[in-house]
Order: structure tokens, then C-alpha cells, then sequence
């Protein structure tokens, strides 16, 4: 039984990789609930703490008791329009929170068997090489994006400089259960999700051809954990399905699964909105990992998991 931490473990991908890991290990989770809920991980025996993960002593105090096995930095303000709007806030959570604790493994010399940091495909911009493999030129084009390379650069580099234990992972666009539709700024299929459960209108930004790789979270949560526990080398991966589909066929593939018809509004696109990604997955494939869900399967189970709660 492995200790694990799991930084911002109430929010959508920590709460479902805290439900894959429970049964086999002592759980800690630290959750400022600001996208997160409680009720994510009610369900399941973990310690919980309602706290801001850029309070560092409080984070000195929760490392040096436990002595965690793995460590699981998902805590941040996940939206990339949040940060355009608040850069210096979101800054403090996205990268100097990261810094902050892979610090205090260093100098505490915490016997740690891996630091898993998640950084975002944001990363890549708008760049034409396609589709992205980890070693595409980069192009950070929000604070978000910024602060995101910066940490994964930060986590590989404690890696190679001081010779912790660590890995970064890109993730591509991430939808199934428990991903919070509430702000403006929330992942596209929950926003689509809620609109159609709840007849509302759905505004679309853009014309709708902009394309993602869209990755269901049961497969995100499997990548991590074999990268956390399989993987020796202080490097980043792309955690992705490998395809690419345009927002308007995801939401006619969905609409045929839920057989609800949505209305569009349409509006102007996104300031710093990424008009296509795809990611090359042959360096995770090279470590055994193959994605098991189909777009159409995915959202198929997503749909049933909110119809049945
Ligand atoms: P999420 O917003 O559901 O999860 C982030 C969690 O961090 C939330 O529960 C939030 O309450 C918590 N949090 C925010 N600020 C905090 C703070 N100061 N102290 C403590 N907790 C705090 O988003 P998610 O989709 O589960 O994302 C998890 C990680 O993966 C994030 O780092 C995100 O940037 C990254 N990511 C997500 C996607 C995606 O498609 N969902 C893609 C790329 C990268
Ligand atoms: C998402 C993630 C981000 C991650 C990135 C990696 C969230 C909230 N964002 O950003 O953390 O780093 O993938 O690829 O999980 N859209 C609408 N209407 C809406 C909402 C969105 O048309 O109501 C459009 C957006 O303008 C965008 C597309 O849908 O073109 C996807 O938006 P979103 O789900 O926010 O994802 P990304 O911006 O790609």
C-alpha cells in the first residue's frame, strides 16, 4: 500500500484517478474547492484537506508528516480563459505553488518515488507542425500556457539536476464524469453535457471547426498511474486519443448518443483560442499504454453517468 498525494484531487481528472487508486493505497487529497467538490470523492475512504496548496507552510507541514510515496500535482485553475482575465492569481497556483514543493522535496531530501507533474498541450500554440509530439517547437500563448511549460520544465529539470524522481505529462482535451460545467470557462463537453441534460441553449465560439484531441478520462486516469509507477526517466509525455475531430462533429456524434437536438447560438472565437490539436501518443504507446475508448464509447458512458446521477 502505497501513500499518495493527489493535489486538487476534488476536481474532475483528481477525484477519478483518487476512485482508481483507493482500493490498493492510503489516499491524501489537498482541494481549495474552487472548481473541485467534496462530493467527488465522498464516496471513498481518503484524507481530505480544504486547503489552498499555495499556502506553503501548511503544504511543508502535509509533506514532511506523510513521507508520500507518489505525488500527483494536478492542483491549478484549469481554464485558459481564467487566466488571460486573472494572470498574476493564476500564476500563483500554476507555477509557483509547483516550484514551491518540488523545493521542499529537494532540501528536505523527501524520499519520494515520483513527482507527477500535469501540464497541458496548451503548451504547442498555434504552431503548424502537426500533429504534436513532445518535441514540437512549443509556443505558449496565454498564462496559462506559460506558467504550464514553465512548471513541466521545472519538474523535468529538478529531475535531471537533482536527480528526483520525477515526470510531466501534456494532457489534450480531457471530458467524461465529474468535470465541472459550472463557470463559462469549463470544459467544452460538460458545458454541451448540461445544456443538453437541461434543454438550454449552447453558445458555440467560433464556426465550429476548430478541432481537438479529445481523450476520455478513464484512459487519462490509466496513463498516469503506469507513468507514475512504470516509468524511470525525468521526461514528458502526450497524454491523448491521437485523433482530432472538429467541435461540430463531436456535437452531432453526442447528439445522436443522447438523442437530444442542441441549440447552437454561434459567437465570435476565443481570445488566444487554439484552432487545431492533435497529438502524436507514440511515446506513450512506447510504454505500454494503448487508449480503450472510442470517442462514441466515451461519450456514450459519460452520458449514461449523468443520466444516472
Ligand atoms: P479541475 O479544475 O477539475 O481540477 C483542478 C483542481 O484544483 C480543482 O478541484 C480546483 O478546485 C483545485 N484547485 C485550484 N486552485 C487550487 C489551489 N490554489 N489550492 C488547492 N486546490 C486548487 O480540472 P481538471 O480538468 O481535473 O484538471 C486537472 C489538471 O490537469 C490541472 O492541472 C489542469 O490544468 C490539467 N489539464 C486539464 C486538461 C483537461 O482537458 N481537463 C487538459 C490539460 C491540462
Ligand atoms: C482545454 C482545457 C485546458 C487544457 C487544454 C489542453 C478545460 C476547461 N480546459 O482547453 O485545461 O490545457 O484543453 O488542450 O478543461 N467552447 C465553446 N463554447 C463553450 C466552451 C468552449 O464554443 O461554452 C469552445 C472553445 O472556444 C474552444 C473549444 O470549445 O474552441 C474547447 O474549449 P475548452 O473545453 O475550454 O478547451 P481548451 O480551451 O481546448
Amino acid at each position: 500500500m502505497a501513500k499518495i498525494l493527489i493535489t486538487g484531487g476534488a476536481g474532475f481528472i483528481g477525484s477519478n484517478l483518487a476512485h482508481a487508486l483507493v482500493k490498493d493505497n492510503d489516499i491524501t487529497i489537498i482541494d481549495d474547492l474552487s472548481m473541485g467538490k467534496e462530493e467527488n470523492i465522498a464516496d471513498i475512504d481518503v484524507t481530505f484537506y480544504h486547503h489552498d496548496v499555495c499556502d506553503s507552510a501548511f503544504m511543508h507541514k502535509l509533506l514532511s508528516e506523510n513521507k508520500f510515496d507518489y505525488i500527483y500535482y494536478l492542483a491549478a485553475v484549469s481554464s485558459v480563459a481564467d487566466s488571460v482575465v486573472r494572470p498574476l492569481e493564476t500564476h500563483r497556483v500554476n507555477q509557483e505553488s509547483v516550484v514551491d514543493t518540488l523545493e521542499y522535496i529537494r532540501t528536505e531530501k523527501l524520499p519520494i518515488k515520483k513527482f507527477l507533474f500535469t501540464s497541458s498541450a496548451a503548451v504547442y500554440g498555434n504552431l503548424p507542425d502537426f500533429p504534436k509530439t513532445e518535441t514540437s517547437h512549443v509556443d505558449p500563448l496565454t498564462p496559462y500556457a506559460i506558467d504550464k511549460y514553465a512548471s513541466e520544465r521545472f519538474t523535468i529539470d529538478y529531475g535531471n539536476l537533482y536527480n528526483l524522481p520525477t515526470v510531466a505529462v501534456r494532457f489534450f482535451n480531457v471530458y467524461g464524469p465529474r468535470q465541472n460545467p459550472e463557470s463559462p470557462y469549463s470544459g467544452v463537453l460538460s458545458i454541451i453535457t448540461e445544456c443538453m441534460k437541461n434543454n438550454k441553449p449552447f453558445t458555440l465560439y467560433g464556426d465550429g471547426l476548430q478541432t481537438r484531441d479529445f481523450v476520455y478520462v478513464g484512459d487519462v486516469v490509466n496513463a498516469l498511474i503506469k507513468l507514475a509507477t512504470e516509468t524511470n526517466e525525468s521526461t514528458v509525455y502526450n497524454i491523448a486519443n491521437g485523433g482530432e475531430t472538429t467541435l461540430i462533429d463531436v456535437i452531432r456524434t453526442y447528439e445522436d448518443i443522447s438523442g437530444i437536438k442542441l441549440e447552437i447560438t454561434y459567437k465570435d472565437s476565443r481570445h488566444g483560442d487554439i484552432k487545431k490539436s492533435k497529438a502524436d501518443i507514440s511515446k506513450l504507446k512506447n510504454v505500454g499504454f494503448e487508449p480503450q475508448w472510442s470517442l462514441e464509447d466515451g461519450l456514450r458512458n459519460y452520458w449514461k453517468y449523468y443520466s444516472e446521477n
